[in-house]
């Protein structure tokens, strides 16, 4: 059986680094997580925040097989959403501990960034995992939705709570109550995508961006991943306050002497990444 999680190491262009690329590979279930994947997150997800070699996580899901003589091709997807299949007879107490300890959570938990790379169906888990991811790179045949509603549930891995944070409660109500999906262009006017690009672009728009987040000091990204995440939590005058200690912080770092000396001489930074 072939792995339902791929991970690709790809080196970072300044020659210091991976960037690491999780590619959920169920194509014939359009990527759903079933209990298999969400495992294999968990323990991906641990290992790329012990890695100091990794910079920068980019989440996809595997391209549709070629289908067998007679069948249709299935369609392009990111994730389709939780297995459905998992959730036929379970009650409340078999299903709590899935989604008290998910996958989603150990991807929000990556304290290095994380950029959705979607292409397809990105549908109920998989609008969540996208909304967990820090950047949404989006092609122009994606659709966005919760439809859970449908299924007579909500969502529950995050999504009630940090697609909000990012379209703000009107757009959630709509999409959450209705199920109604949203295209790319409209993902793009809500915030949800941070860009849309063709198929075709999407690999190289997305590695462009991946690139130049890995160029940079990993202890200052995490710090900014953090500190920016600190605003979800915090109103403004606690926000501020923390922002004044991580920013202040960085000026005891090696990484700081190092980005501005490189600056005054005009050349290239090779970080310490502490
Ligand atoms: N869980 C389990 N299997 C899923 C799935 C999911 N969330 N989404 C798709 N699949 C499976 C289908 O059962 C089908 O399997 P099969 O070929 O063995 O029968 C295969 O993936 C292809 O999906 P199919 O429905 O045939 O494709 P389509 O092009 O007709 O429709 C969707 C695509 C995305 C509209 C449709 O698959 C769908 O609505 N999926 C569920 C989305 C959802 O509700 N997600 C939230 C879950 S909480």
């Amino acid at each position: 059986m072939s792995e339902v999680l791929v991970v690709e190491k790809i080196p970072c262009e300044n020659g210091d680094g991976i960037i690491a690329k999780f590619i959920i590979n169920r194509p014939d279930k359009l990527n759903s997580l079933n209990d298999d994947v969400m495992s294999k997150i968990k323990e991906m997800s641990a290992w790329v925040n012990e890695d100091s070699e990794v910079r920068c996580v980019i989440i996809t899901g595997a391209p549709p097989n070629e289908p067998v003589e007679g069948k249709r091709r299935k369609p392009n997807a990111f994730i389709a959403g939780a297995d459905i299949t998992e959730f036929l007879g379970q009650d409340s107490k078999a299903i709590r501990p899935k989604f008290e300890d998910n996958g989603c959570e150990y991807i929000w938990n990556i304290t290095k960034p994380t950029i959705a790379m979607v292409d397809g169906f990105a549908l109920g888990g998989g609008c969540e995992v996208a909304c967990v991811c820090d950047i949404r790179v989006v092609s122009d045949r994606s659709v966005f939705g919760t439809p859970e509603i449908k299924l007579g549930l909500i969502p529950g891995f995050g999504g009630t709570q940090r697609l909000v944070k990012i379209v703000g409660i009107g757009k959630t109500m709509e999409m959450i109550l209705s199920g109604d999906n949203v295209n790319a262009k409209e993902a793009l006017e809500i915030g949800l995508a941070n860009h849309v690009v063709t198929p075709e672009e999407l690999e190289e728009k997305t590695m462009q961006i991946a690139q130049s987040i890995a160029s940079k000091s990993l202890h200052t990204l995490t710090v900014a991943k953090r500190t920016i995440r600190s605003a979800l939590d915090n109103g403004i005058t606690d926000g501020l306050q923390i922002e004044l200690n991580e920013f202040v912080s960085l000026f005891d770092t090696e990484d700081k002497e190092i980005g501005v000396q490189a600056f005054i001489d005009r050349t290239t930074p090779e970080w310490k990444h502490r």
